[in-house]
């Protein structure tokens, strides 16, 4: 049994990811061997929002690829729940941006609804109205270079958003935005999973947000990593980072990162 399944018994949601003992190596160009992730179990039912912490270098750019199908374990089982297919309904944000140059905003937000072919109107409009929820009303027409890097990152995240995905892998997404945006852009999100019941794999560097958007928080250990520990929470939605039991998982939460960096 892996641990999330212990800290979850009563969880009944279709799977919509499994690994077991999954591990990943690397070989650098000077013929090194660098094993990035070891042993990693993990059990994520349909609707959760998995938050990721750990250390920089510990490998959860590297998980997240793994699951988008991007790179190939080296042992272990890694299984997508029935129906999640990527290119089909799994959708990554990646930690450094990647939208077309030569396509403008509200193109680069339509391409995925254009690749499904959904007709030109229907996807403009579905495509300005992400981005105005994305906070880049006004810049619908704006190149990439034209953009700031956050306001890239914001159009990277309603470019994901559009093909309205069942699974979305989220590499430290709001890493790049100002503080009261990335309060704008947790709230957005955290809308988008309650209305589409979206699971959500969400790496971050910041406890807090950590704790803000995750129905359960993975804090992994250094290289190599695996799951060192996991907290459910279950704190009501919005959550108020002003409460009692918010503090005492952030010190818990902390406390099991410094740990890993000892
Ligand atoms: N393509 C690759 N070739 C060789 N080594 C790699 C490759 N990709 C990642 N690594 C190594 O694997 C380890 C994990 O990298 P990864 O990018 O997954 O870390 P991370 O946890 O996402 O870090 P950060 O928080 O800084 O983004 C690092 O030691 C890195 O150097
Ligand atoms: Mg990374």
């Amino acid at each position: 049994m892996t641990t999330s399944e212990k800290n979850n018994p009563q969880n009944e949601e279709p799977i919509a990811l499994e690994l077991r003992q999954v591990g990943k190596v690397f070989r650098s160009d000077t013929g090194a061997r660098v094993k990035a992730l070891e042993d990693v179990n993990l059990l994520v039912h349909q609707g959760e929002f998995v938050t990721l912490l750990g250390a920089t270098g510990c490998g959860k750019t590297t998980l997240l690829n793994l699951i988008a199908g991007l790179d190939n374990v080296d042992g272990g089982i890694l299984r997508l729940g029935d129906g999640l297919r990527f290119g089909d309904n799994i959708a990554h944000v990646f930690q450094h941006y990647t939208l077309f140059p030569w396509r403008t905003a509200v193109s680069n937000v339509s391409f995925g609804l254009q690749m499904r072919g959904i007709p030109r109107v229907e996807r403009h409009v579905r495509a300005e109205a992400l981005l105005g929820k994305v906070g880049l009303k006004g810049f619908e027409n704006a190149y990439p270079h034209e953009l700031s890097g956050g306001m890239r990152q914001r159009a990277a995240i309603a470019q994901a958003l559009a093909i309205e995905p069942k699974l979305l892998l989220m590499d430290e997404p709001f890493g790049a935005v100002d503080d009261s945006t990335r309060t704008e852009l947790q709230q957005m999100l955290t809308d988008v999973w309650q209305e589409n019941q979206t699971t959500v794999l969400f790496v971050t560097h910041n406890i807090d947000e950590a704790i803000v958007l995750g129905s359960r928080v993975l804090v992994f250990s250094e290289r190599p990593g695996r799951i060192a520990s996991e907290f459910k929470i279950d704190l009501p939605r919005p959550r108020d980072r002003m409460t009692q039991e918010f503090t005492q998982l952030f010190i818990q939460i902390r406390t099991a990162l410094s740990v890993q960096l000892d």
